[in-house]
């Protein structure tokens, strides 16, 4: 019988391989014996099948990298991010942009039964709020296009970060539908406030006292592991029903807040009454 949690001769690729979630991702499945494919812009610590240097943000090396590690998968794990300390551009063509094109290039050679997880971040989960604009943004189905878009509706955008993590939502849940008739999965995670090296960035724009209110009820940040799980999980064959998830990995933040029982708008607000600003 086959054993559905087993990674054991799968053949995956992860982008974003360096650190913090896609690390922890990448150690994990070497230990489950998985043959374990990485592309980042710094090379992985992690004993890899194969690493290729890739920059998200150039858009043929992609293709060229895809092409190189070759061959079939049955599994794609998208970590890779940038923060808003970036340009706007950047984090939304790394983020959303760059993501949807390389996973676009791995589909024809997921096997059938295979998945695609991404991590998305519990800073977009009023995506609904704009959906009409989102899908505007999605239906442009090239990234030339796409980043001229981007540079057309700035203000829309914003800093990026949360546009970008909107944007994976809502493709995540429209390509859902069709690639379940090819036998794929995809699906999505909304991580809370994480202890990576991205920390330092969220830290320096929004502050420590703010940004822990993100980390409630539980009132800690999770570990690099504990959002690595539940994307192998994701895309093992025990969650082989699951697919257009968008899954919050935030420890009762998204039922607290989906219940009224966090109200983290007002929270902000009594935060900053009192004085809390980023330097705190
Ligand atoms: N840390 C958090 O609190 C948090 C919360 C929610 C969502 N996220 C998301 O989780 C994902 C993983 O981030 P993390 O927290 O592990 O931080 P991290 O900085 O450790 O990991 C990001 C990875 O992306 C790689 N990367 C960045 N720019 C790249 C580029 N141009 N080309 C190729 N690779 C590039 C980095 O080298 C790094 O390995 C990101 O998508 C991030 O937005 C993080």
């Amino acid at each position: 019988m086959t054993d559905v949690w087993s990674y054991k001769d799968k053949r995956v690729v992860i982008a974003g391989c360096f650190s913090g979630m896609g690390e922890a991702c990448a150690r994990e499945l070497v230990r489950l014996g998985a043959e374990v494919h990485g592309v980042d812009i710094k090379k992985s610590p992690v004993d890899l099948a194969t690493f290729t240097q890739l920059d998200l943000r150039d858009i043929p090396a992609i293709e060229q990298a895809v092409a190189s590690i070759g061959g079939a998968v049955d599994a794609v794990f998208n970590c890779a991010g940038l923060p808003q300390t970036f340009p706007a551009t950047d984090v939304v063509g790394v983020n959303f942009v760059a993501i949807r094109y390389w996973t676009e290039q791995w589909i024809p050679r997921i096997r059938d039964g295979g998945a695609i997880v991404t991590v998305a971040s519990n800073s977009a989960m009023n995506y609904q709020a704009r959906l009409a604009l989102l899908k505007e943004f999605i239906a442009i189905d090239t990234p030339d296009g796409a980043l001229a878009w981007i540079a057309d509706h700035l203000a829309d955008v914003g800093d990026g970060y949360g546009f970008s993590k909107e944007a994976l939502l809502v493709w995540t849940q429209m390509r859902s539908v069709d690639l379940i008739q090819r036998g794929i999965r995809i699906n999505a995670t909304l991580p809370s406030p994480t202890a990576t090296p991205m920390m330092k960035d969220f830290e320096s724009l929004t502050g420590k006292r703010i940004l822990d209110l993100f980390a409630l009820p539980s009132g800690r940040q999770s570990t690099a592991e504990e959002q690595a799980w539940p994307l192998i999980f994701l895309n093992s064959a025990a969650a082989g029903f699951i697919s257009g998830a968008c899954l919050p990995v935030d420890c009762a933040f998204t039922g607290g807040v989906n219940t009224g029982l966090i109200d983290v708008g007002k929270l902000v607000a009594a935060a900053r009454a009192n004085g809390d600003h980023p330097s705190k």
